[in-house]
């Protein structure tokens, strides 16, 4: 069975690859399919969004596809960046958005660091039948950018006692929420 993924990045493209090649499907990248289109993501939630886009390739393709959001929240930021996390503030570069974040913070208590990064999937069936499952992973915001393993706000946050960013690719994705939420798509698929 032929799964699209709704998206050109190149990291999720081979994480659910390896995921989703055992299980039979053959999985293909939005562009591999030939599918050229830029889906403007208004939605207001995370769910809103990956439904949003995985709708716009079902559209074209009518098989199988998967398409997901993610973004950080920060509690004492009133859950920002949510679903504006690559785009912050318009600021350009992961560095200056995580900067910003920790200016925000700048005399918050360690308590009141918490934080979570969220990633919703949308899995369109063949027959059109949509579905949405969310992986979350608990942390905080520390206090500079630690680490230079991962992207964008891995830096800075802290789960257990060390950033993403100091984690493997193996220990991150055993924690991550984009690792949940895959565990989640497979009790669904
Ligand atoms: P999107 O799901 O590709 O739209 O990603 C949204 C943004 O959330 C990314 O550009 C990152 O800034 C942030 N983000 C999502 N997942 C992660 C992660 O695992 N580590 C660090 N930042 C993330």
């Amino acid at each position: 069975m032929k799964l699209i993924l709704a998206t050109n990045n190149k990291g999720k493209v081979k994480e659910f690859k390896e995921i989703l090649s055992p299980l039979g499907f053959e999985v293909v990248s939005q562009s591999d399919a030939g599918i050229d289109i830029e889906v403007e993501e208004t939605g207001t939630t995370f769910e809103e969004n990956a439904v949003l886009k995985a709708k716009a390739v079902y559209d074209i393709s009518k098989t199988y596809v998967i398409a997901d959001d993610s973004g950080l929240e920060v509690d004492a930021l009133d859950k920002k960046p949510g679903i504006y996390s690559a785009r912050y503030e318009e600021l350009q570069t992961p560095h200056e958005r995580n900067v910003r974040i920790l200016d925000q913070l700048d005399g918050v208590s360690d308590e009141n660091r918490t934080a979570r990064f969220v990633c919703t999937i949308c899995l369109i069936r063949d027959n059109g039948k949509v579905q949405t499952v969310r992986g979350t992973c608990e942390g905080r915001i520390g206090y500079k950018e630690k680490g230079t393993n991962g992207f964008g706000y891995d830096p800075i946050f802290i789960y257990g006692d060390r950033t993403l960013a100091e984690m493997t690719d193996e220990e991150k994705n055993s924690i991550s929420h984009r690792g949940n939420a895959i565990k989640e798509l497979l009790k669904i698929i």
